[in-house]
C-alpha cells in the first residue's frame, strides 16, 4: 500500500486523491438568486444527503483560485436560499457549461439553454428539465477559511412524473439514471444498476438471535 500523510500533504494534492477515490459523487445543479433577480447555476460534486429527519444535504463550496467568494456561495449568504437540481444526461452537456467561471450578472441557465420555472417556497428559481428539484433553505453554514460548509433544509421536492414508478414510491432505474463525478474530467452515469439483497438469516442476526459466522480475519 502506498501511504499519503494528509497532515503534511498540500491541499491540491488532498483533492485530487480525496476526489480520485471518494467517488462516484452525485451533482447537484445549485440554482439561486442573485441581487440583480437573475438566476445563477453551478454544479457541485461536494454534495450528498445526510439526514432526512430534519432533511438536509450539504454543499462544499471553495473561494475561486483569487480567494473570492463563488457566486452561488455569496446568493446563499444573502437569500438563505437554493435549490439543487439533480443532474442527468440530458442536461449533462448544461451542466458543464454552467461550471465555467461566469461573470455575476449572467444568468447561466439561461446561457446554457436551461428552462428554468418558479420554485414553491423559496425565491431561487428550479430547472424545468432536472428529473428532481429540491428547495433548500440554510440551516446553518460551517466557515472555514477557504471554504463553506453549506448545511441546507429541504423544503420541497419536485420529481418529474416519468421518474417515480406508479405508486409513486421508488424511482424508475430505466428512467431516472443519475450522472455522478469521478476524478477530474471523468463522470459515470447511473444506467447498471443491481440489485443486492441481505443474506434470509440478516433478519435473525440484526435481532440478535444468532451469531453471524466468522470472516477470515475473525
Ligand atoms: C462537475 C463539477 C463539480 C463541481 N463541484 C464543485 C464543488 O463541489 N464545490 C465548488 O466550490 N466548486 C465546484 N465546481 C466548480 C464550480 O461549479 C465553478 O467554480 C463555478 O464556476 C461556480 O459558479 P458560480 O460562481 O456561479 O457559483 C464543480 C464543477 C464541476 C464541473
Amino acid at each position: 500500500m502506498m501511504q499519503f500523510d494528509f497532515t503534511t500533504l498540500p491541499p491540491q494534492d488532498r483533492y485530487r486523491l480525496l476526489t480520485n477515490f471518494v467517488g462516484p459523487r452525485p451533482i447537484a445543479l445549485v440554482t439561486t438568486r442573485s441581487e440583480a433577480g437573475h438566476s445563477n447555476a453551478a454544479p457541485m460534486s461536494f454534495f450528498n444527503v445526510f439526514s432526512q429527519d430534519p432533511p438536509i444535504v450539504i454543499l462544499g463550496i471553495q473561494t475561486r483560485a483569487d480567494g473570492n467568494e463563488k457566486d452561488t456561495i455569496v446568493n446563499i449568504r444573502r437569500t438563505q436560499e437554493f435549490c439543487v437540481n439533480m443532474v442527468d444526461m440530458e442536461i449533462a452537456e448544461a451542466m458543464i457549461l454552467c461550471g465555467v467561471n461566469f461573470a455575476r450578472d449572467v444568468d447561466e441557465p439561461a446561457f446554457a439553454g436551461l428552462a428554468t420555472e418558479e420554485c414553491r417556497q423559496i425565491g431561487a428559481r428550479r430547472l424545468t428539465r432536472t428529473p428532481c428539484a429540491m428547495e433548500c433553505r440554510v440551516e446553518r453554514i460551517i466557515d472555514f477559511p477557504r471554504r463553506a460548509i453549506v448545511l441546507g433544509e429541504v423544503v420541497e421536492m419536485h420529481v418529474r412524473d416519468d421518474c417515480l414508478d406508479a405508486q409513486g414510491r421508488y424511482v424508475n432505474p430505466e428512467v431516472y439514471q443519475p450522472i455522478a463525478r469521478l476524478h477530474a474530467d471523468n463522470y459515470i452515469v447511473a444506467d447498471r444498476q443491481f440489485e443486492l439483497k441481505k443474506p434470509n438469516a440478516a433478519a435473525a442476526w440484526e435481532a440478535d438471535q444468532l451469531t453471524p459466522p466468522k470472516t477470515q480475519a475473525g
